[in-house]
């Protein structure tokens, strides 16, 4: 009979959606963490320009220079990028993935820098490419993917998770996260009908707020989370300890 380390093998597939600041990248990570601690190999995808999932997982600050870089190289005539000599999804995956706490991998698509895009672009074509290969990459068959994806809807439409069998839509109990989050539903079903499309209801402090998201999203929530403040004060030391290491010119945005 499988148990809670049994089902912690299982490999799932999960994207996390919803609107800014809503606690993606907290559940993202937890997630990870909780599912490697029990045995289960897994690959948190931060799709994000922006921080987030490095800190819940508590593996920050990000690289400067986004690993996925290595994987790359121009094309020959000098327009776009192509993979590396020798390069497929699943070895960049493997090769160039970080090491989180507890075990867990961590590709980045790679972070806004200062002088804009252009210094990602590379390295974000090449992430592109690789969750599209993990799909069906035998290398991960074993693996949980958990992409923590940036907010809004646009990633869910334009297919930067098409590993997902899973979309968790994070939701607080205001009106402007469900709208968000009613908008990432019905994108997410139309780009994966087969997928499982559920939503998680953050940062509620008792039933009745469960039951606000749920009335605001037009549907029941799937699993709630309460309010935290050991979560909300990790976020503040770790903004603080950013702040304070990019003061001190630190080579991280
Ligand atoms: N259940 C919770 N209890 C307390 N604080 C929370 C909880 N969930 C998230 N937070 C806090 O809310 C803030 C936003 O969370 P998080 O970074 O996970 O959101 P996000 O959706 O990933 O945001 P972004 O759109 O910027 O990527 C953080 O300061 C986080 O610590
Ligand atoms: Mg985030």
């Amino acid at each position: 009979m499988p148990d809670a380390a049994g089902d912690a093998l299982v490999p799932l597939r999960i994207a996390v959606a919803g609107k800014g600041g809503s606690g993606k990248s907290v559940l993202s990570g937890t997630m990870a963490r909780l599912i490697a601690r029990r045995g289960g190999r897994v690959l948190a995808l931060d799709s994000d320009l922006l921080p987030g999932l490095s800190m819940s997982l508590g593996s920050g600050p990000d690289p400067a220079e986004a690993p996925l870089w290595g994987a790359t190289q121009k094309k020959p005539d000098g327009r776009g990028y192509m993979w590396g000599e020798g390069m497929h999804a699943a070895l960049a995956a493997q090769r160039f993935a970080l090491d989180a706490p507890d075990g867990v991998r961590l590709l980045l698509r790679g972070k806004q820098r200062p002088e804009g895009f252009g210094a990602v672009i590379g390295a974000s074509q090449t992430f592109w490419e690789v969750v599209h290969g993990l799909v069906d990459a035998p290398e991960f068959r074993d693996w949980t993917l958990i992409g923590d994806l940036p907010a809004g809807q646009y990633q869910v439409a334009d297919d930067w998770a098409p590993y997902a069998r899973i979309y968790l839509v994070v939701v607080q109990p205001t009106m402007q996260s469900a709208l968000t989050g009613r908008r990432i539903l019905r994108v997410a079903r139309m780009r994966a009908p087969e997928a499982r499309h559920l939503v998680i209801a953050n940062r509620v402090r008792d039933e009745d707020d469960v039951r606000h998201v749920e009335k605001l999203v037009g549907e029941p929530a799937f699993a709630s989370l309460p309010v935290d403040e050991d979560v909300a004060a990790a976020a503040t030391i770790f903004a603080e300890t950013v702040k304070r290491l990019r003061d001190a010119g630190g080579a991280f945005v």
